[in-house]
Order: C-alpha cells, then structure tokens, then sequence
C-alpha cells in the first residue's frame, strides 16, 4: 500500500477513539485504510467508493478481514449506504476528496493529460455521461462557467469555444485531443500549457458532479457522527476547499430555528466543535516528496456531546 497525503495529522485527528466504527468515505488504493486498521484498531471499518474497479481492488485486498465491509457506494448517499450494513453512527469518518493516483495514471480511464486515452473521466464507470459526450452537449457558456469555477482557468472563453467546436465536429474522443484541443486555442503547440492540467481538473468536477456530492457527503458525515466523533476532510482545490469550510464551519455555529414569520425562535447548541483553526498542510517533506500532495488541505470537526440531531 502507497503512504497516503497527510497521513499522520489524518490519523490523529481520527483515532480519538480506538476501537470504535470508522468510515473512509474515499477508500480509492486503501491507503489511509490499512492505516486506520493498523493504528486505531478499529472494531469496525466500513470503506467506500464510487469506483467499482477501485472496490474490486479493495476487496480483494481487504476481503479475508471480518471488521471490514468494502461498498460501491457514492459518499453523497452516506447516511443510506452505512444504514443498508447496520451501521446508524460513527466515531470517525474520513473523506479524502478528489482522484486517486491509480486512476490519474490509468490511460484507460481519461483523467490524465499526459497519456492518450479515451475521454471517460468519470469515476463510477457505470454511471452517467462520460467526458466526451458531456462535452459534446455543452454550451460555450457553461463551459467557460466551468473552467473558470472548477479550475481557476483565467482565458475561460477561448478554450471552452475550441473544446465546444472541437466536440460538436467529432475531433475531441481521447485525452490526448483535448490537450491538443487546449495547446491550439492558446498558441501553445509544443508542451503542454498550465492551463492544460486545471481544464482538465474542471472538466472532471463537472463530469462527476463532484462538489455536489462532497457538500451532501460531508453534512450526513456531520449527522452519522457519534458524540465526541470525528470527521477529517482532505481537499486538493480551492473549490473543495471552500466546500469544506462553509459546510464546517455552518455546523460549528449555533443553529437557530425560526417562526414561519421569521422571528428567532430558539438557539440550538452546535452540531460541531472546530478542531482545525486553520487547514492542516503537508510539511515541507512530504511536499516534496509527493507533488500531487502540495495543495492538500485538512479540515476537522469533532460533534459534541449535546448538540443533539
Ligand atoms: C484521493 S483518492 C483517495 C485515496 C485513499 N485515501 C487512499 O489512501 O488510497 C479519492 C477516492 O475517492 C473516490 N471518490 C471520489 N468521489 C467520491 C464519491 N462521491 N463517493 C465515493 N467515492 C468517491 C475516488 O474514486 C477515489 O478513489
């Protein structure tokens, strides 16, 4: 198993109760679960993910363990895949948002710029549109929408109307037309240009509808949490990110409930205690050792005994 991001400051801000039941919401290579079985010896450790090939990997790794249940389940439906195995609370859930390394490198699979392959992008193979058709049926407008909101992309509208005429005339099937796609509408024609790999992130956001589900995702891993649990959220992009502070943060205020009218009608306790005042980042040798891991973010919260549902 590969040494996952931020692991160590993930482990501990988890682990406050060993042997309890622990979700990973994003078991992807089994990284950071292998960890959780090997250093919180959990009683129970339910793993998910939206990738079959990832689960069937999974399983097979962690098949023979009688505490682990692997599932093909989406985190946006979380409470509804623990309570389809028994499971109604967790003392810890981790979420580790985004791509894994295996399916970054797999051609077959369209998420990288660096390798031809088909353009599929999406996670759950069986599931939905994948890049090429999405590309095909989308407006300038909303692709430009896209690469600016999902990928900081600042010349938005340039490339979205080549990728736009590139789809709707047939020449945009494989990552590698619309590396080119994007090296042609910026001049750039023999290297990659910057933005290839931020186009590439947005379009895949937008595939997988990804910050839809980490919003739901992390509010029911708020409600499953057992008092005194916890939840640790690594982000990679400023997008997830901001998704992970605003849910987060929302949960750690006071929640007031409020007449038809609009008067206040009762402050509620919170649901959530900040554990994370600022975002944990990797040290300085972990950056460089594993590039991919520069931008992570960890965010934590542990629900507090009161705070009822
Ligand atoms: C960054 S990787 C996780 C790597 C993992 N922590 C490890 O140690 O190997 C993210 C994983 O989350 C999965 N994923 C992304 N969005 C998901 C979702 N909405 N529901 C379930 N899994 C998801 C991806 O398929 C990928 O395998």
């Amino acid at each position: 198993m590969h040494i996952p991001v931020l692991a160590g400051p993930a482990l501990e801000l988890l682990g406050a109760r060993p042997r309890g039941v622990y979700v990973d919401c994003t078991a992807g290579a089994g990284g950071h679960s292998a960890l959780i079985l090997e250093r919180l010896a959990p009683e129970r450790l339910i793993a998910l993910d939206r990738d079959g090939a990832a689960v069937d990997a999974l399983r097979s790794h962690f098949g023979g363990d009688p505490r682990v249940t692997v599932l093909h389940e989406n985190y946006g439906q979380l409470k509804a895949a623990l309570a389809g195995v028994g499971c109604a609370k967790a003392d810890g859930v981790l979420l580790d948002a985004g791509l894994s390394s295996v399916q970054l490198d797999d051609p077959a699979r369209g998420f990288s710029f660096q390798a031809d392959g088909p353009l599929d992008m999406r996670m759950d193979r069986g599931e939905g549109e994948d890049a090429a058709v999405f590309l095909t049926r989308t407006s300038v407008e909303a692709l430009t929408q896209i690469l600016r909101e999902y990928g900081d992309v600042r010349p938005a509208r340039r490339i979205a109307k080549a990728i736009v005429a590139a789809a709707r005339a047939g020449r945009l099937n494989t990552s590698g037309d619309l590396a080119k796609t994007i090296g042609e509408a910026l001049d750039v024609t023999h290297k990659a240009p910057e933005e290839t790999r931020t186009v590439f992130q947005a379009i895949r956001i937008a595939v997988n509808d990804e910050l839809t589900h980490l919003e739901t995702g992390l509010r029911q891993a708020v409600d499953v949490l057992a008092p005194g649990g916890r939840l640790v959220v690594i982000t990679f992009h400023s997008g997830e990110d901001r998704v992970a502070k605003t849910v987060l943060r929302e949960a750690a205020r006071p929640r007031i409930e409020r007449h038809p009218d609009g008067r206040d009608r009762s402050r509620r306790p919170p649901l959530v205690k900040l554990l994370t005042a600022r975002p944990v980042t990797p040290d300085a040798t972990e950056a460089r050792a594993n590039p991919r891991a520069q931008s992570a973010k960890l965010r934590a919260v542990e629900r507090l005994p009161t705070s009822g549902g």
